[in-house]
């Protein structure tokens, strides 16, 4: 019997999810599904095909154009990272970018693509061996995850955390706008009526305020170790 379990992230934006899951992945030779980037990559193709913009959402002709778009994780060599792609090609810096940020948590309330992304999702899950950050991976893609994590820290340490990290290859960004942002999203996100963030009564809630990575990666290990070996 394979020992392999499904750890499941959730939180809002900016704890330290993908940070946190794409270093344990490594260390437990896990594939690292981030969920997020498949609600992006959508954002990406519906601003591409104009049917979002900041003040008109066509929300039918983009459930229409579904079997048009074709969402999978691919290796990518140089970092050794799983990353989505979208109908065959990884627009991997695009879909970081604010536009995007600002208008997907409004795609993802569509039911019709969440479905969808967990079709995909489930089937990435077949041989466990997986760890998924998300919104609704412990409550909704994977109920029955044998660990589940939920991240919590306060917005203005999130808003600097991803103010650096987008900093970095846009210095015209601002504090303002990013704190402005991940607002909007935290509300979109925990506000909307399919698959809405919040906790799943079984998941460990780990707050990462004050906290490093280095010693995140050993907290949460601390309860992956111990059902690994259980499992075994
Ligand atoms: O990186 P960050 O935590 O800011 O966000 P993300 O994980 O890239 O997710 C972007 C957005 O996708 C979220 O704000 C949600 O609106 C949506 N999302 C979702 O609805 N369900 C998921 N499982 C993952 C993301």
């Amino acid at each position: 019997m394979s020992n392999k379990i499904i750890i499941a992230i959730d939180g809002t934006s900016s704890t330290g999810k993908s940070s946190l899951a794409k270093r344990i992945s490594k260390k437990l030779n896990y594939l690292y599904i981030d969920s997020g980037a498949m609600y992006r990559a959508l954002t990406y193709y519906a601003i591409q095909k104009n049917f979002i913009s900041k003040n008109h959402f066509d929300k039918t002709k983009l459930i229409n154009d579904i079997p048009n778009i074709y969402i999978d994780f691919k290796n990518n060599p140089i970092n050794n990272n799983f990353e989505v792609h979208l109908n065959g090609i990884s627009y991997e810096k695009n879909i970081r970018s604010l536009d995007v940020s600002n208008l997907v948590s409004e795609i993802a309330t569509v039911n019709e693509l969440r479905q969808q992304m967990v079709r995909v999702q489930h089937t990435l899950g077949l041989n466990k061996g997986v760890i998924m950050d998300g919104r609704d991976i412990g409550t909704v893609v994977f109920p029955k995850a044998e660990l589940k994590f939920f991240l919590e820290a306060t917005m203005e340490l999130r808003a600097k955390r991803r103010f650096d990290e987008l900093f970095l290859n846009d210095k015209n960004i601002t504090y303002s706008e990013v704190l402005k942002n991940i607002k909007l999203r935290d509300n979109q996100d925990a506000n909307r009526k399919h698959s809405p963030l919040k906790k799943a009564e079984d998941a460990l809630l780990i707050n990462t305020d004050n906290l490093t990575l280095d010693e995140l990666e050993l907290k949460l290990l601390s309860y992956i170790n111990p059902i690994i070996t259980k499992n075994l």
